[in-house]
């Protein structure tokens, strides 16, 4: 049966969840901590956690996602808590969930990490990592994060809960690998991320570099931008808005 694990600090819940997941830990199984001393964002960037956020893995197994279930994912999320909570948000590609005030600043509500770990039975396991800004006073955060994150609390006006905030992320993150796995499942989850997709239209920089205009997310899930020779796929990297250094 699945298990959840409950810590008040961890290093990453991602990395003792892909313990378990290695270990073979059922499908659904959870591990959450309160706050995280190495919590881990994509690439090689760092996750502030501090109390008052939620952090948590989910071991979805067995498991071998494709291209598209990072945005899937996402979107299932930003869907969930805009019925939760009353707030509307956007996915950013390819993981972040971003609140957009009336002036169009944008804002970091939370972020997703998708790990893929092979089994003992030859099997392979996903373990899905959620960080959300919850009830994190603006205080916590160091000055940087400060200025580009936003609090759930904050957006709905209202308190959060943190174990109703952990289920309803679960049953989205459950709910999107389900939707993806249905025959012909691929084309309404497209439909929704490209959606809710930011910045379509708007000239945009990867890894610091202009490259175009933005189109949308391809059936792979890959970024299509029009540059000035044409349309340029992109596979990997940090999008920005606006034309780059
Ligand atoms: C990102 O926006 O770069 C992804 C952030 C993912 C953060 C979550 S918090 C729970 C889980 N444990 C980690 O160490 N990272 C993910």
């Amino acid at each position: 049966m699945a298990q959840r694990e409950l810590y008040p600090e961890l290093p990453s819940t991602q990395d003792r969840a892909l313990q378990l997941a290695r270990q073979g830990a059922p499908d659904g199984s959870v591990v959450v901590a309160r706050r995280q001393t190495r919590g881990r964002g994509r690439g090689t960037r760092r996750w502030e956690s501090p109390d008052g956020g939620l952090y948590l893995s989910v071991v979805l197994a067995p498991s071998s996602p494709g291209p598209l279930f990072p945005l899937a994912v996402g979107a299932a999320i930003a869907d969930a808590l805009s019925l939760e909570y009353r707030v509307r948000l956007r996915l950013k590609w390819p993981n972040d969930l971003l609140a957009i005030d009336g002036g169009g600043t944008s804002r970091k509500l939370g972020g997703l990490l998708v790990d893929v770990v092979p089994r003992a039975d030859g099997s392979s396991a996903a373990v899905v990592g959620i960080g959300v800004n919850a009830r994190t006073p603006a205080s916590r955060h160091s000055p940087a994060v400060r200025a580009s994150s936003v609090g759930l609390e904050e957006l709905a006006g209202a308190p959060v809960d943190l174990d109703r905030l952990e289920s309803v992320v679960v049953q989205a993150a459950k709910g999107a690998r389900s939707s993806l796995e249905e025959s012909g499942g691929d084309r309404p989850v497209l439909a929704r991320v490209r959606g809710l997709l930011y910045g379509v239209g708007e000239a945009v920089a990867v890894d610091g570099a202009g490259i175009g205009t933005l189109v949308g997310v391809r059936p792979d899930g890959a970024l299509e931008v029009l540059g000035p020779d044409g349309p340029r796929i992109v596979l990997a990297g940090h999008l920005s808005l606006g034309a780059g250094r």
